[in-house]
């Protein structure tokens, strides 16, 4: 049996929890697939740090060492910021690998550029994970906009933020203490200010942006308000008035084909839809033209969550070389 070589880039929550869904589904993706799989590198920053047992050995902080691995073919990618990410997945591609990212910082903003260069190398591009976590939205977005179009999106983009609001109204904490909690269970990005100002969820935004509509509103033109202005007394009063807070993107293409934005808290009563999306959870919901109103729920991050998407990724490309999954 033939067996397909892989490097994981970063190895914290996201790209352990690769590591750990690969092994642990090692036999069923065999046996659908007819592929074994090895992970051959494992990309960081410091290679003498302590991390998984056993995997000391494919431990490297060189990229051209993680290149120069003979027959390799997927990279999954689970590091920050746009650079060297970016870097990395172009060399990658045209060393004709296929590239899985969870990096919507990078994403966000070279997403386009980077599929378009897999094309021409003749790869695909796998980004599930970088938009709400565990929730199919890409998947589900590339299925219906072959016959559907999208007018407008707007959803709970940001698990940590969701969790941190939860948890002030729920349980009391502090937003500094709440913030500690989805750090620790690795939520947060590695600079929480990413989270908590709203800049995660617009980068998110602009990713579903550039699927739905082709193209993405001029950045400068986006309002993005974070939840750091939110304190414990205005939640206690919301709660009070039977109101919950809840960090709300949104974009939508107008008749005239500007593309609206933006990303902000919101008061939402018992009747909105988002009233009861709590805790870590993420919520989609877009407007379609022969389906309606399309709802998406579920966790927004995690290891687990997100890094089974991204193993997800890599079953439907590597099966549809194999000749039997169609949907990417
Ligand atoms: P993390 O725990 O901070 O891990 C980042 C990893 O990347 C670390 O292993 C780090 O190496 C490595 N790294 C960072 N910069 C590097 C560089 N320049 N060269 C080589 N290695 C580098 O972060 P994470 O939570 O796993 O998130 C990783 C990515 O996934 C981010 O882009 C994030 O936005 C995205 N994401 C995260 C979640 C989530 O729930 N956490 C969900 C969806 C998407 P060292 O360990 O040696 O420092
Ligand atoms: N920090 C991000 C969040 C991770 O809390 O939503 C998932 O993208």
């Amino acid at each position: 049996m033939a067996t397909i070589k892989a490097a994981i880039l970063g190895f914290g929550t996201v790209g352990q929890g690769i590591f750990h869904v690969l092994n642990e589904k090692r036999e069923e993706l065999r046996d659908k697939l007819g592929l074994e799989l090895e992970v051959a590198k494992i990309l960081v920053r410091d290679p003498s740090k302590e991390r998984v047992p056993g995997t000391a050995h494919l431990l490297t902080d060189s990229i051209d060492d993680v290149l120069s691995v003979k027959g390799l073919q997927v990279v999954f990618e689970a590091i920050v910021n746009e650079e060297p990410s970016f870097t990395y997945l172009k060399k990658a591609v045209e060393n004709k690998c296929h590239v899985i990212t969870a990096n919507k910082v990078m994403f966000a903003k070279r997403g386009l550029e980077l599929q378009e260069l897999a094309k021409q190398n003749g790869v695909f591009v796998g980004y599930e994970a970088t938009t709400a976590g565990g929730v199919p939205v890409i998947k589900t977005m590339k299925n219906i906009l072959l016959v559907n179009e999208v007018s407008s999106i707007q959803g709970i983009l940001n698990g940590t933020t969701n969790f941190i609001l939860t948890k002030m109204r729920s349980e009391g904490l502090s937003f500094d203490d709440a913030l500690r909690e989805a750090q620790a269970l690795g939520y947060a990005e590695a600079d929480p200010y990413n989270d908590i100002s709203g800049q995660d969820a617009f980068k998110k935004l602009m990713i579903l942006s550039s699927l739905a509509f082709g193209e993405q509103p001029n950045w400068a033109d986006v309002e993005v308000i974070g939840i750091d202005c939110i304190t414990s007394n205005q939640v206690a009063d919301a709660t009070e008035q039977g109101l919950r807070y809840r960090h709300v993107a949104e974009v939508e293409k107008h008749p005239d084909g500007t593309i609206y934005a933006k990303v902000a808290p919101m008061l939402v009563d018992k009747e909105h839809p988002l009233y009861p999306i709590d805790d870590v959870f993420n919520a989609v919901t877009m407007e379609t033209n022969y389906i309606g109103t399309l709802t998406l729920i579920g966790p927004g991050a995690g290891m687990y969550p997100t890094a089974s998407v991204m193993v997800e990724d890599y079953a439907e490309i590597i099966g549809k070389r194999a000749g039997f999954v169609v949907s990417i």
